[in-house]
């Protein structure tokens, strides 16, 4: 302790020792050091609930892709809470009923694994809690009017160019398809990396939903691919409208699975067999000549 003081004593008497200027400087710094440390702490729940729940919950707004967060901390222990926001599906498949309930509920939508602290999902909760605790009677937000029901076919149009790839996004991100299929007329077969996205337009919760996905998208692979390369308000828009689209006709889509990418492949390794075969039978087949081999046999 007496150290401590005197480091301080000889501080303080360094300090009043320095230039004016030197003094300004030193109070300037060590200022912005405290604001930037209250900063990192300040930063906190409200910031990471909307860096990372808001695409999908609410608090008291009603269901959009989940549930409604609020009084959600009344209905279950910290610990399950923990446990879920960690990783859903490894708290379904241990066998918790409750976890399977709601997973049945939401038709098996599948909540992203959160790589949060257990601080950072504490102080989440703690900040839903401050919202009140009686569970919210807000309507289903989904059910609120969904504009792109509205899209103009030529909106329609440029959300299946950007979805394709023939229409570049602006920012260069990648195109859609790379990764996902859907079922429509005139549409490649897509990617197999991630889920089929032919009805996502009523299953994660329409323009509301969507909107908040593709404007800061919760899935690892999509994050990586968008995080320098953000797909613009009026990309997303015209996105949504190709999706809500996709997922009105799902019904009348009798998708041909004639794929000429695949076959064309196909067509040409088939291709590259039979030259090889056709190859094979020029090539001396023993490791002697056949008739002298025989008729060495036959002088015996
Ligand atoms: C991509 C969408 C998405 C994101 C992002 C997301 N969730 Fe979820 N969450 C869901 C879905 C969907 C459900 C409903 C259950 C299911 O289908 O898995 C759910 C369910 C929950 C539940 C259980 C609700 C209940 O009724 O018990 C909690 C708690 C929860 N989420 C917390 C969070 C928190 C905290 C975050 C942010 C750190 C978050 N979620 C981010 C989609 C998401
Ligand atoms: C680099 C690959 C990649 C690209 C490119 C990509 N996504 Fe995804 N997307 C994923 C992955 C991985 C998931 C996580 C869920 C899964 O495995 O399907 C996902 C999930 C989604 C979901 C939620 C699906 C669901 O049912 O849970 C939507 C909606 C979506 N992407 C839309 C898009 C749109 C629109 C584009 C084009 C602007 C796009 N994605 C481009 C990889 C990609």
């Amino acid at each position: 302790m007496k150290t401590d003081f005197q480091l301080l004593k000889t501080l303080k008497s360094r300090f009043y020792m320095q230039s004016i200027q030197t003094k300004m400087k030193l109070l300037i710094f060590s200022g912005v050091l405290i604001f930037s440390v209250t900063h990192l702490y300040g930063e906190n729940s409200d910031e990471i609930f909307k860096k990372n729940c808001s695409s999908c919950h609410t608090i008291g707004g009603g269901r959009l892709v989940g549930s409604d967060l609020k009084g959600i901390t009344s209905k279950r222990t910290e610990e399950w809470l923990l446990k879920w926001t960690k990783s859903s599906q490894t708290l379904i498949k241990s066998g918790d009923a409750e976890a399977k309930r709601i997973s049945d509920e939401f038709g098996g939508l599948i909540m992203p694994d959160q790589l949060l602290s257990d601080n950072d999902i504490k102080s989440i909760f703690a900040y839903i809690a401050s919202k009140g605790d009686n569970p919210s009677s807000a309507s289903v937000t989904s059910a609120v009017s969904n504009t792109s029901d509205n899209a103009t076919e030529s909106d329609i149009q440029k959300g299946k160019f950007i979805f394709e790839g023939i229409q570049r996004l602006s920012n260069h991100g990648p195109a859609c398809i790379s990764c996902h299929n859907i079922n429509y007329k005139g549409v490649l077969e897509g990617g197999l990396l991630a889920k089929d996205l032919t009805d996502v337009f009523s299953r994660m919760g329409g323009d509301a939903g969507l909107r908040g996905i593709l404007g800061a998208p919760p899935f690892p692979a999509m994050t990586e691919s968008y995080k320098y390369h953000p797909i613009t308000d009026e990309e997303i828009g015209y996105i949504i409208a190709f999706l809500n689209k996709v997922d009105k006709d799902k019904e009348n889509q009798k998708v041909s699975s004639f794929n000429p990418l695949l076959y064309g492949g196909g067509g040409g390794v088939v291709g590259l067999l039979i030259i090889y075969w056709l190859l094979w039978f020029g090539r001396k087949k023993y490791t002697v000549k056949k008739e002298i081999f025989n008729r060495q046999l036959e002088s015996i």
